[in-house]
Parts: structure tokens; C-alpha cells; sequence
């Protein structure tokens, strides 16, 4: 192929961030271009404008592709997932610790073997596609075995993925369980096979200080300071049991975050799922380390954990990601995980404007993970991976945007009554993943 026949134009209506709206009529927070036009070349973004400008400036030999009058986003990035719960989604469980002990532990036992890692693998990997995620951030299990299986799915789909084995050494089957030893050994041999291979990213990953020892919390430290430029990610404050328990384990802590904090476990590439039952002086600890909240909204509904106080964390200075939490998390999709996370703010007075919630999927979320120069945007030199989302894809949708007058309005239906089937095409680094 040369250069010229490498090119494409992707047109249809766009739609990217630049920063949080501040209200809605905050224009200045987004871009969108009603005909407009990406020129695509080498899995990256090279252009973006007018349709006729691109076409004009692009190669006559560049292939079209027409997605109007469908919007064109940048893909969904899900900041915190479990891939090997993608056999346990939508198990019948008490809350957190009951839900583990009975489904999570015996369906990660089974990736031990390698063949099991590949099929759920695959399946998990189509589950995101169809969903429009092109990047997510996943636990492994506690095997090696399925860290290889995860990545070598990503690499075949040429996906930005970030993954790691799970560090857990007590409070868990022994089966399932490593040593400080083996967890630091396992997770450095990982590390230095997949960071920075092709897309992957490496994530130091203590499952939560329940099923860690404090020795493991050191070695995770230890990886952390080796590795600076790997994330890490584990689970705080989800649940009272679980707050309560890891209050006996580590008696001396002052507080569930002071567990984290002491191993040196916190900074800005850190991301700490639930953050729900935080209190002050954990919040503090979060501002000054620059750690990530997580918010995961389908997730905390469906194990009755609570209720995320995105404002209370916003006024504090706390940076925030919105994640699905499968298998904890009922949905792939982050437009259901937008309209959970929108009526968990209801709750609480907190009312999210459609231009924050699109903004957070995709360019927020990115920023969450310190990637914005590479995804989460559709400025040219970013990588093209993108969502073409359909907002009349069934028929109660397309009934309702028969009055539908705003952009804002367009993007609130999609995440109130949207899924996967609004979801009309996903481009992974310039590639056509669903229908091409
Ligand atoms: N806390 C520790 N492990 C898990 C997990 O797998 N899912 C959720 N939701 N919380 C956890
Ligand atoms: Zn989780």
C-alpha cells in the first residue's frame, strides 16, 4: 500500500473536549463540527475540520467512509474493569465481601489454565468493541498466565490497553493466593515483557489491603518507586465490612488510606476504586498525593455500597475517572454506566450536565490516566481510536429525538437510553472493528 491508498477520511458529525463545561452553554469546553471530517493515516489522527477542507487537502485516492448523520467521539476509555469476571456478571450476591468469596475467587481459580484466559479473553475483548470502549484498565487474575492472555488479545486488536496481575496473598483461596515474594517477582517479570510493548501499559495491581499483606503493600512500593511511570491500581472504602475487617488488619493505620499511604502507594498515577466512605482527612491524603478517584457507578448500585460524592471529591481537589466494575459492574457499556452515575448523583442534589458526562468518558478519563496526549481527543497526532454513536438505534430513541432540538439534548438521550446498540461503529487506531 502506499502512502496515499493508507489514507482515509472518516466524515461525520464530531464531537471532542477540551476541558469541563462549566454550564450548558458552555461552548468553549467542546468542539463539534456538524459536517465534519477526520483524515486518518497509520492509525493515527492527521486532520481534523470541515468535510470539504479535509477532502480537498486529502490524497483523491484517500477512501471515504460516510457515518452521518451519526456522531463521531473519541472511544470510551473504562478506567477500571475485571477481566476475569466476565463469567460472573450478574451473580446473585449479599454485598462486597459475600459477592467475592462466593462467585469472584472460584472464577478466577479457573485462570490457572491458559486456554480458559484465551476464550474469556476474546470474549471480553468483543464485549468492549461492541460497547465503543477502546481502551480500558483491567485487574487481571492472580496468574501470569492470564496477564499473557490479556495482552496478547490486545496486541492481535492493536488495542492501547493497561492490565496487570493481581498481588493477593491471604483472606482468598490458597490457590489463588501468591507471596509477597512471587507476587513482586511475577509482577516485575510482566512488567518488563509487556510496558511499552507496541500499546500496553503495565499496572502494579494489589487487589485492596484484605487479601495483601503488609509485606506485599512493601513490595508493590517497591515495584512503584522501580517503575515510576507504571500506573498502580487497587479498591478503598467501598463497603463498611470491608473498611471494618481491613481496620483489624492493619490496626495501626489511621485510616484505610493511611494503609496505601504508607507503603507509598499514592500519586497521580495511582487509581483507587470506590473512594465511597472517605473521610476528611482521607480526602486530604488524596489532593496532596494527586490519586485518582474512581467511580463506578453500576457497580456500587448492584452490591449496595453506596453513593459517590463526585462534588464533595471535586470541591477537595481530587481528580475523578468513571469506570464499569465489571463483574461487580452489570454493564460494558459507558453510556448505561453515565445514566447509573447520573441518577447516583441525583441522589444527592448533584445533577450532571450531558457535556460533562461525555466529556468525562472520554477526554476526562484519559486525563485520569495522564494519556490526553494520546487518546480521549480527536486532535491530529492522537492515536484514532473513536465511537460513531447512533442516537436513533431503537426505535423508543428514535421516537424521542423526533423533538429533539440541542446537541446536549441529542447526548442525554444517548446516555439515558443507549447501549450497545447505539454504539454504530468503533475504530480501534483507524481500523473499523465492528462492521468493517
Ligand atoms: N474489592 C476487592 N476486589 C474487588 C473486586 O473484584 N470487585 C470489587 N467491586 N471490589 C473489590
Ligand atoms: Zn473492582
Amino acid at each position: 500500500q502506499t502512502a496515499d491508498q493508507n489514507t482515509k477520511i472518516l466524515r461525520g458529525r464530531l464531537l471532542s473536549f477540551s476541558a469541563v463545561a462549566r454550564g450548558p452553554e458552555d461552548t468553549s469546553a467542546y468542539s463539534y463540527e456538524e459536517d465534519g471530517a477526520l483524515l486518518v493515516r497509520d492509525g493515527k489522527i492527521v486532520a481534523k475540520g470541515v468535510f470539504s477542507e479535509i477532502r480537498d487537502a486529502a490524497p483523491e485516492t484517500a477512501e471515504i467512509t460516510d457515518h452521518r448523520p451519526h456522531l463521531i467521539l473519541p472511544g470510551f476509555i473504562d478506567t477500571h474493569i475485571h477481566f476475569p469476571q466476565a463469567e460472573i456478571i450478574a451473580s446473585w450476591a449479599d454485598q462486597l465481601l459475600d459477592w467475592l468469596n462466593d462467585y469472584t475467587f472460584p472464577t478466577e481459580l479457573k485462570f490457572e489454565n491458559k486456554a480458559h484466559g484465551k476464550r474469556i479473553a476474546g470474549e471480553f475483548y468483543d464485549a468492549l468493541i461492541a460497547h465503543g470502549t477502546t481502551t480500558a484498565v483491567a485487574y487481571c487474575s492472580s496468574h501470569p498466565n492470564s496477564v499473557d492472555a490479556y495482552f496478547e488479545e490486545a496486541e492481535t486488536r492493536g488495542m492501547l490497553m493497561l492490565g496487570g496481575k493481581t498481588m493477593m496473598d491471604r483472606n482468598a483461596p490458597e490457590a489463588l493466593c501468591d507471596t509477597a515474594q512471587s507476587s513482586y517477582d511475577d509482577s516485575k517479570a510482566l512488567l518488563a515483557k509487556w510496558h511499552g510493548r507496541g500499546r500496553a501499559h503495565y499496572v502494579i495491581t494489589p487487589r485492596f489491603a484484605i487479601t495483601s499483606t503488609p509485606e506485599q503493600l512493601e513490595a508493590a512500593g517497591t515495584l512503584l518507586k522501580e517503575q515510576p511511570d507504571c500506573h498502580l491500581q487497587t479498591h478503598i472504602n467501598e463497603n463498611h465490612n470491608e473498611i471494618a475487617f481491613t481496620r483489624e488488619l492493619y490496626p495501626d493505620a489511621g485510616h484505610y488510606l493511611g494503609v496505601y499511604e504508607s507503603f507509598g502507594l499514592l500519586g497521580p498515577r495511582t487509581l483507587l476504586g470506590h473512594c465511597i466512605h472517605m473521610t476528611g482527612h482521607e480526602m486530604q491524603v488524596m489532593r496532596e498525593t494527586g490519586s485518582v478517584a474512581v467511580f463506578c457507578p453500576t457497580s456500587n448500585l448492584f452490591l449496595g455500597s453506596g453513593l459517590f460524592d463526585k462534588a464533595g471529591m471535586e470541591s477537595a481537589g481530587i481528580p475523578t475517572a468513571i469506570a464499569t466494575d465489571v463483574g461487580g459492574g452489570t454493564s460494558y457499556s459507558m453510556l448505561r454506566t453515565l445514566d447509573e452515575g447520573y441518577k447516583i448523583l441525583q441522589l444527592q442534589r448533584q445533577r450532571m450536565h450531558p457535556l460533562t458526562s461525555f466529556y468525562w468518558v472520554t477526554l476526562g478519563n484519559a486525563n485520569a490516566l495522564s494519556m490526553s496526549d494520546r487518546i480521549g481527543t480527536l486532535e491530529p497526532g492522537t492515536d484514532a481510536d473513536l465511537v460513531v454513536l447512533d442516537a436513533k438505534a431503537t426505535p423508543p430513541m428514535a421516537l424521542r429525538m423526533e423533538t429533539v432540538e440541542t446537541l446536549s439534548e441529542e447526548l442525554f438521550i444517548l446516555q439515558t437510553l443507549g447501549d450497545d446498540r447505539a454504539v454504530a461503529e468503533t475504530y480501534v487506531a483507524g481500523e473499523r472493528q465492528k462492521t468493517g
